[in-house]
């Protein structure tokens, strides 16, 4: 694979809710995701994650496959209400053993842990007081998090602070079909504008804590592709999309702005929610800038039924907006766009020059091979999907982009959000009755350009 340095970050990303199980264990408390899938009708089949990869228990066997397939790097988050299960000032130290062990583990094991802190499994009751729609969760999550920097800060010196705030805000208070599957513009825009605050909050305090840290954050973006250039209207609500999508949090960062197009968009709602000198206290020195990337975003001209909706601030979705995709798709139905993912590191290092540390956080593909008669996972579609995604990061940084890190989405096959255990990301396929492992050939190609890059 050409283009990576030898000293290139390989890692493989997870998230707690969607691998660790034993969500009763230990003290832990209730998350919004335990509630949402408790909610009939929320989660395909009623699934849930309270068992998931119970990579709680099997955690020294995952970290084994870790080394196996050579990784130097593990992207995992911690679970808010394992630390503080009622999210407020009570510690649960079992919670605090738990990442211990892990991070203890990883590094025995010449492996470098980036924790996420917040990867979607808020504290019920603070969702109870309205989640992140309530400005009292930025001080929570601030506390939080430097109690997690005070706890293992002295072994983590890389950290994120939220998992794509673009999907707590929109997937989770305005289209509901993440938890805590709200419906509600007012709540959606208070979310996007607190998550901003939370990240600049957090960031500044962990700071305080220990000053060798470096911090970031992991933004789910994309390049939307309009299906017909030359239309304004199109254009106008290309431009929101990206605002909303692309800039809001990284301008939130680098500039202690919003884009102005949003702003005056949402007018009248952000004067109530945006406080006198919010915007000053969002900007912060940030080191890393996660990106998570599947695939283009498609956009064609809204249908009628659409507009009043727009009008409301509900735009289309970026993987299932109604731009004519190409093929092939993967389960997720999300198109294989390679070439996408060039030109945003490109984009990227072009619109945002400030920004010197880009890591690519998550990438990846649902495919749904399991075990043939040998127990090989014959997984050619996410081995083509994986080479050629590298093959244009590799472009990228020849061309200059400053990509410092590629974490595979996802280390192993797990609970997929609304979509349950259907949906399989893994480079490793988990048997779900038995939760036995196999790593499959897309796996076993990963770690051969691993150790190829290594060498060159
Ligand atoms: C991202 C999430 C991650 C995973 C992938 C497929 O939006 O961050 O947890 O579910 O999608």
């Amino acid at each position: 694979m050409e283009g990576f340095p030898k000293d290139f970050n390989w890692g493989v990303a997870t998230s707690s809710y969607q691998i660790e199980g034993a969500a009763f264990e230990d003290g832990r408390g209730e998350s919004i995701w335990d509630r949402f899938c408790a909610t009939p009708g929320k989660v395909a089949n009623s699934e849930d994650g309270s068992a998931a990869c119970d990579h709680y228990h099997r955690y020294p066997e995952d970290i084994q496959i870790m080394k196996q397939l050579g990784v130097s790097t593990y992207r995992f988050s911690i679970a808010w209400p394992r630390l503080f299960p009622m999210g407020n000032d009570v510690r649960e130290e079992r919670g605090f053993d738990f990442y211990n062990r892990l991070i203890n583990e990883l590094l025995a094991n010449g492996i470098k842990p980036l924790p996420t802190l917040y990867h979607w499994d808020l504290p019920q009751p603070l969702q109870d007081k309205g989640g992140w729609a309530n400005r009292e969760t930025v001080e929570a999550f601030k506390k939080y998090s430097v109690a997690a920097v005070e706890a293992f800060g002295d072994r983590v010196h890389e950290w994120l602070t939220l998992n794509e705030p673009w999907c707590v805000t929109w997937l989770g208070y305005m289209n509901g079909v993440h938890a805590p599957g709200v419906k509600n513009l007012d709540h959606a825009l208070a979310a996007a504008h607190h998550t901003a605050l939370a990240h600049a909050e957090a960031t500044r305090a962990m700071r305080e804590v220990r000053d060798d840290l470096k911090i970031g954050l992991a933004l789910n973006m994309t390049n939307y592709r309009l299906e017909d250039e030359s239309d304004p209207e199109l254009s106008e609500l290309g431009d929101l999309m990206d605002a909303q999508l692309n800039r809001w949090w990284i301008d939130a960062f680098l500039n202690g702005t919003y884009p102005q197009s949003l702003m005056d968009f949402h007018e009248e709602r952000l004067a109530t929610i945006i406080q006198p000198g919010d915007l000053d206290k969002l900007k912060v020195q940030t080191d890393i800038l996660g990106v998570n990337y599947y695939s283009d975003a498609f956009l064609g001209l809204p249908r009628p039924e659409d507009k009043p909706l727009i009008e409301e601030g509900l735009f289309p979705f970026p993987h299932r907006s109604n731009g004519s995709a190409p093929e092939p798709h993967t389960d997720m139905g999300w198109p294989v766009t390679p070439d996408g993912l060039e030109d945003l590191l490109l984009r990227i290092a072009r619109d945002w020059p400030e920004i010197t540390n880009i890591a690519i956080t998550e990438n990846g593909a649902a495919y749904d091979e399991e075990p043939n008669e040998d127990g090989v996972v014959e997984d050619a579609r996410r081995v083509d999907y994986l080479e050629s995604h590298l093959a244009a990061a590799g472009r990228a940084i020849q061309k200059g982009a400053p990509l410092k890190s590629y974490y595979a989405w996802s280390l192993m096959d797990n609970f997929e959000w609304a979509e349950g255990y259907n949906k399989r990301f893994g480079l490793v396929h988990v048997n779900f009755k038995t939760l036995k492992r196999t790593i499959k050939n897309s796996g076993k190609a990963y770690s051969k350009i691993i150790e190829a890059s290594r060498k060159a």
